[in-house]
């Protein structure tokens, strides 16, 4: 029987594409920071302080925002979109800058996604580097971890810690109004007062000896200030930003078939999928430098 081959040759739009893939990997690749909304400028900023000369996409989920009391298959299902989304505008690297996603998408994306849609590229977290270096700062074993919702039920600081510190004792607090506080510029309201100070409570009711406390989602830096005054001084607060930005570091050097295509020209560029007004707004504030981003449809 005569074996018929088939061989399709490229359209030319489909040769275009490639085309315009080609040039594009030839000017290299800006690094992707995702976030459900403003929360990962918090690591941005202190991955941009320590390695100024790459490029960064910034994207801010924040028609969607928040995800943290969204289920696994929807947050799963959005943070698969935006990362699609970077790969598409040239991203190789993705660094998930969302505990929420990086709690309850990372591993599917990582483990399921890539090999089909993109085989080289990667995809970071944030949760893992935290568990790595938390062991440095607590004496009496006891951790707490503030997160939200979905976060928290995910268990996955208490997976992760346990592995690389058996002996510390996890106690979790979700804090549900925080991230939606942030995002709609509440932060300084007595309202913000209110619940930093309930959850804080609420962790603090389940151990009294707790001494480091992980800020387990990227927003609540934004919240810093007023989380310390609701926490005893000799408590440590770990925000993730620098712990992210020496750990991408380290990534990259251990990593140069990735390092060599990142482009070095030291741009950021914003991104939204809801209004930039607001984007921008909010994101101003934090970021203490005018922001402005553009929209993005998914
Ligand atoms: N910044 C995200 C995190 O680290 C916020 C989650 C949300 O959108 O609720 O978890």
């Amino acid at each position: 029987m005569t074996k018929i081959q088939t061989t399709t040759r490229p359209t030319s739009s489909l040769k275009d594409n490639r085309r315009l893939r080609a040039k594009l990997t030839e000017v290299g690749q800006p690094i992707g920071i995702f976030d459900s909304g403003i929360g990962g400028l918090t690591v941005l900023k202190e991955i941009v302080k320590k390695l100024p000369q790459y490029d960064y996409i910034y994207l801010g989920d924040s028609a969607r925002s928040p995800y943290g009391t969204r289920s696994f298959k929807t947050v799963y299902q959005y943070t698969l979109e935006c990362v699609q989304k970077l790969f598409k505008m040239n991203c190789q690297l993705v660094i998930l800058a969302c505990n929420t996603a990086s709690a309850k998408a990372l591993r599917n994306i990582q483990q399921m996604d890539l090999q089909r849609i993109a085989p080289n590229n990667r995809v970071l977290g944030v949760i893992r580097p935290t568990s790595e270096v938390v062991g440095k700062f607590t004496k009496t074993k006891q951790v707490g971890v503030l997160g939200t919702t979905g976060t928290v039920n995910s268990d996955s600081y208490k997976i992760e810690i346990e592995k690389f510190f058996p002996g510390i004792k996890i106690f979790q607090q979700a804090c549900p109004m925080w991230v939606p506080l942030i995002e709609n510029n509440e932060m300084d309201s007595p309202a913000a007062d209110f619940f930093v100070k309930k959850n804080l409570d609420e962790l603090f009711s389940k151990s009294g000896k707790i001494d480091t406390i992980i800020l387990g989602c990227t927003h609540y830096p934004i919240l810093l200030d007023k989380i310390k005054k609701f926490v005893p001084s000799n408590v440590k607060i770990l925000v993730q930003g620098s712990i992210v930005a020496d750990s991408l570091a380290d990534y990259l050097i251990r990593h140069p078939e990735i390092e060599n295509k990142c482009s070095k020209k030291g741009t950021i560029k914003f991104y939204t999928t809801d209004s930039t007004d607001s984007f921008d707004k909010v994101a101003t504030i934090f970021w203490q430098d005018n922001i402005r981003s553009k929209h993005v449809s998914l």
